[in-house]
């Protein structure tokens, strides 16, 4: 288990968590959507973005820090639309976790979906939800290991119009 730090990312972290996302998205696994994933030009865009959703209040980044080096990151969203799910218990969701490959394997997944499992508890949040790709073996095992069970699978569909 290597020594990692676990914080909110904000600022230069933020910044940080953003040049790595490209990395979270491609290693999920392959997809259409691959092929129109915007360039380097678009890390403004996504920074805005994620900088918008942590300053709703509903979203937060943590980061794993090993020394000053950013070394995995996990996006956690409390759905404050509760009724629309019409549940009398607060759902909130893991909406994105990622490791550096090289940190793989020596538990800092697990670190950071503890610490966003507390996040979530600590907001007052009785359900977690994640979406993972089925052919996804390392999420699968990941969540799996904390009592996480499959609900319902869904497959995206995609035409292009
Ligand atoms: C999923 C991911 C975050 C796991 O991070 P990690 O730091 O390697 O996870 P951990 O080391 O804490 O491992 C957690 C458990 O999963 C298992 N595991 C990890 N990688 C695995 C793999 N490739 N195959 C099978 N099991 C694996 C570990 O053995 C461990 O179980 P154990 O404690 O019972 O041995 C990482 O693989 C990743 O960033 N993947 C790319 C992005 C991604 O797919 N994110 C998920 C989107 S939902």
């Amino acid at each position: 288990m290597t020594q990692v730090k676990i914080e909110k990312a904000r600022g230069s972290l933020l910044r940080e968590v953003i040049k790595q996302w490209k990395y979270y998205l491609r290693d999920q696994g392959p997809s259409k959507l691959d092929n129109y994933i915007l360039d380097i030009e678009s890390e403004e865009i996504l920074h805005n973005t994620v900088t918008a959703l942590v300053e709703s209040g509903d979203t937060e980044v943590l980061v794993a820090k090993e020394g000053s080096k950013v070394v995995g990151f996990t996006v956690v969203t409390v759905n404050t639309f509760q009724n629309l799910y019409q549940t009398k218990k607060l759902i909130g969701e893991i909406s994105a976790i990622y490791v550096h490959r090289e940190y793989r394997g020596k538990g800092v997944g697990s670190k950071l979906l503890e610490e966003a499992m507390k996040y979530l508890q600590s907001r007052g949040v009785e359900i977690v939800l994640a979406e993972v790709r089925a052919d996804n073996e390392a999420s699968m095992k990941l969540f799996t290991k904390y009592g996480f069970t499959v609900d319902h699978t869904v497959h995206v569909l995609l035409k292009e119009l």
